[in-house]
């Protein structure tokens, strides 16, 4: 490309402003998919919704794998690209069910901003809270989504009260429930005191509810709110006036306040205030830190018209037919067009970017351009690693994706002894890329590794792959640890429990492996002058 076919700051300021890159985060069951699929549906990308349950049933959308298709879930995250009203959004998708990985974290580092949705009936639940603290650490804005208020649900004051104690965030409605379970029929805009009243279509949340607006010093004169629920609502109110919290778009970008949102994903009552407020307040693209390879600390704008982007996931065996993996980037800077002569920081080397492969509800498209925010996949032959930064221009590294603590640990083995050399191969290659994390014995790199990791799928995915790719089998034997922690301080001095083990990662790392949380706690209140740490 000549610089002639540079675009404009000003195009591409245009193009950050319209972009919204975010992540749904939840507990497994909690609605995640169901909401994601309204956003096409309210979109205009899907004509009719109710694809949840065939999607469960024949796993046909996000199956890339074998045992993806016969457990029917999304086992790596993916990024679907669309308009929505007056904007682009970029929806990374971070796989939720039980067995969630070290990928669904790191996700978060290729957002903007997130939505977090909580099923009404339960709260904060377990996946969640772990999520939501790589979101603060990283001081992400998260909206909140309080689903499934058409099923019997635990009072929205309750819920907002546990939001703030478990997340230790501030939580501020932005809107309100008109009635619960059954009579759950709409919700009150905060700011306007404006009711969005709905009315069920009969094909159940396949297409949109009918929408009325009424003020609400009408709603106890309306035969679908009546006296009661019209008091109820008023109290309510008033309630949250006198002891809500006060909400800012600051705060929210600073990470502060949570701005709280009611609804239920599979009726669509509430979905549409959501997305409206979410392409209103939250965040376009902004700038990212970076080091100059002199060690300075720099920042980069994402109108910088110079491409620069960074690998947040690597994912294999996309198309089984050939024994390929594409790399996820997300561009931090720039514009991307293929062709691109670009810079591999790490190694060095130059190379024109390749034709992307961009999902978009997961069919392969090839994109032509690509602006900040967006998340593009090119194909790798193995010379990309996860944090990988691509330049078009300058002399930095991205700062570094973070680690997160493994609770998962084992000792992995060939089950046939002849197949050592692709054993070692393979175990090297999948930690290189991110599948699983090794570790070794303090100030011991070169003994065998223990294979550690987030979520247990982790290791099914590894056994899985050493055989399909490597042509080994495997065996698993899990090590008496559950939880783990990167050691800050001189681990000479540290006090550690006799059955708590010192190892080191694969960046020579000190890291403690406890067998409880209860252990951990005590060690690390028994060493007041070291830091334990979840994430490095
Ligand atoms: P996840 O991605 O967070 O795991 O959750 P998902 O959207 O798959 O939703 C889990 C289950 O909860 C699904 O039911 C879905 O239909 C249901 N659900 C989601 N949102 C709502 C809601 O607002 N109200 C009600 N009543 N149900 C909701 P399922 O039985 O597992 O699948 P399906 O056969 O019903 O699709």
């Amino acid at each position: 490309m000549s610089d002639s076919d540079q675009p404009s700051q000003g195009h591409l300021r245009n193009e950050i402003a319209r972009r919204r890159t975010f992540a749904i985060i939840s507990h497994p069951d909690a609605g995640k998919t169901t909401l994601t699929e309204k956003l096409l549906l309210y979109s205009g990308m899907l004509r009719t919704a109710g694809m949840v349950g065939a999607r469960k049933g024949n796993a046909a959308s996000s199956d890339w794998m074998g045992m993806e298709q016969e457990r029917g879930i999304s086992i790596t995250a993916s990024a679907m690209q669309f308009p929505y009203k007056d904007v682009i959004v970029n929806v990374l998708d971070t796989p939720g069910h039980q067995d969630f990985s070290e990928d669904t974290y790191r996700t978060l580092t290729a957002a903007d901003s997130v939505i977090m949705v909580i099923d009404a009936a339960k709260g904060v639940e377990d996946q969640t809270r772990k999520l939501f603290e790589a979101c603060r650490i990283r001081r992400i804005p998260v909206m909140t989504f309080v689903n499934k208020f058409d099923l019997p649900t635990r009072d929205p004051l309750d819920l907002m009260a546990e939001v703030e104690e478990v997340l230790g965030i501030q939580a501020s409605a932005r809107n309100w429930p008109v009635g619960s379970g059954r009579e759950f029929c709409g919700v009150i805009d905060r700011d306007t005191n404006i009711i969005e009243l709905y009315t069920k279509t009969a094909a159940a949340g396949a297409a949109r509810p009918e929408v009325e607006h009424i003020g609400m010093a009408d709603a106890a004169a309306h035969p679908r709110i009546g006296e009661s629920l019209a008091a109820q609502l008023h109290d309510e109110l008033e309630l949250l006036k006198e002891a809500g919290n006060p909400y800012t778009r600051e705060a929210y970008l600073a990470g502060e306040v949570s701005p709280v949102f009611f609804g239920s994903a599979f009726t669509n009552f509430g979905v549409e205030p959501l997305f409206d407020s979410l392409i209103k307040v939250a965040p376009c693209p902004s700038e990212r830190k970076a080091t100059t390879s002199k060690g300075e600390d720099i920042i980069v704008e994402p109108d910088e018209t110079k491409f620069a982007a960074f690998v947040f996931k690597l994912q294999a065996n996309m198309n089984p037919k050939h024994r390929d993996c594409v790399a996820f980037l997300r561009v931090n800077s720039g514009v991307y067009r293929k062709e691109l002569s670009v810079k591999h920081q790490r190694s060095g080397k130059k190379f024109a970017m390749p034709s992307p492969h961009s999902l978009v509800v997961n069919e392969r498209s090839t994109v032509v351009e690509a602006y900040p925010g967006d998340i593009i996949g090119i194909i790798s032959k193995g010379q990309f690693a996860i944090g990988d930064t691509i330049l078009e221009k300058g002399d930095y590294q991205f700062e570094p994706l973070p680690r997160f603590q493994p609770e998962l640990f084992a000792r992995v083995r060939p089950s046939d002894l002849g197949k050592q050399k692709g054993f070692q191969k393979g175990i090297a290659q999948l930690g290189a890329e991110g599948a699983v994390q090794l570790l070794y014995d303090w100030r011991n790199p070169q003994g065998e590794p223990i294979v550690a990791a987030v979520g247990r799928l982790q290791f099914e995915v590894l056994q899985y792959r050493m055989e399909d790719e490597y042509g080994v089998k495997t065996m698993v034997d899990m090590l008496p640890y559950s939880c783990s922690a990167w050691l800050e301080g001189d681990y000479e001095t540290f006090d550690k429990p006799t059955t708590a083990r010192l190892v080191q990662d694969a960046d020579d790392r000190p890291l403690l492996l406890f067998g409880n949380r209860w252990e951990k706690d005590y060690a690390a209140k028994n060493n007041p002058d070291h830091k334990l740490l979840d994430i490095y």
